[in-house]
């Protein structure tokens, strides 16, 4: 049966290199993977009065009532100063509570970092992977995607212009599709 992968992506910028590859790696997932990404820029900045005011805005509850129906997730992000952007922070944040109520947990999830740098957001990816270790949602941990270069990537349309990283996002999505089909099953038995 196919899986519902929901795809956040840590930039607001409309020419994103993260988006681009969001949009990518689309392309490269075996079709049992349904990838769909999730906006996250219109969240107010999580306060935790509104929730235990039990006024949260109506942004965090669509947020969160929709992540739930998700088989897992796909994080793409750039790297703000050696760390997750606070936009995706920040929606992290908000699926994970009230307390006790985490829209996270137990699902399986994957971490790319896209940079123009050379280190390819390594920094972002880790930092990102320590909040995943505490929400429950097992990372697959190889292949690691650190991607540098992001700047000569894509062509005027999106699409990947280098055979290499192309060889790569797909052994990536392979590995991702077995990933859930396996951590989603250990999970259900
Ligand atoms: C506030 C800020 C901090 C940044 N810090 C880093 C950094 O630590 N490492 C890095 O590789 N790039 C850094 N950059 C550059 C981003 O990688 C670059 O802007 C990239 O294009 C952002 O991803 P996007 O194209 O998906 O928007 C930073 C950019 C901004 C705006």
């Amino acid at each position: 049966m196919s899986k519902k992968i929901a795809v956040f992506v840590g930039s607001l910028r409309k020419e994103s290199f993260n988006r681009k590859m969001a949009k990518a790696l689309a392309a490269f997932a075996p079709e049992s993977l349904n990838l769909e990404i999730i906006e996250i820029g219109g969240l107010p900045l999580y306060d935790q009065d509104l929730d235990d005011e039990g006024r949260p805005p109506s942004a965090w509850t669509e947020f969160r009532e929709r992540v739930k129906s998700f088989d897992g997730f796909l994080f793409v992000t750039p790297e703000y100063n050696r760390s997750v952007p606070g936009v995706l922070k920040n929606a992290i944040d908000v699926g994970s509570r009230p307390y006790g109520q985490s829209v996270w947990g137990g699902k399986p999830g994957a971490v790319m970092s896209v940079s123009p740098g050379a280190i390819g957001g390594f920094g972002a990816n880790h930092h990102l992977r320590q909040s995943l270790v505490f929400l429950d949602v097992p990372a697959m941990q190889q292949p690691e995607a650190y991607i540098g270069g992001a700047a000569q990537l894509f062509d005027a349309n999106g699409n990947i212009t280098n055979e290499a990283t192309g060889g790569f996002l797909k052994n990536f999505m392979d590995a991702f599709t077995a990933w859930v089909e396996k951590t989603r099953q250990r999970i259900l038995e």
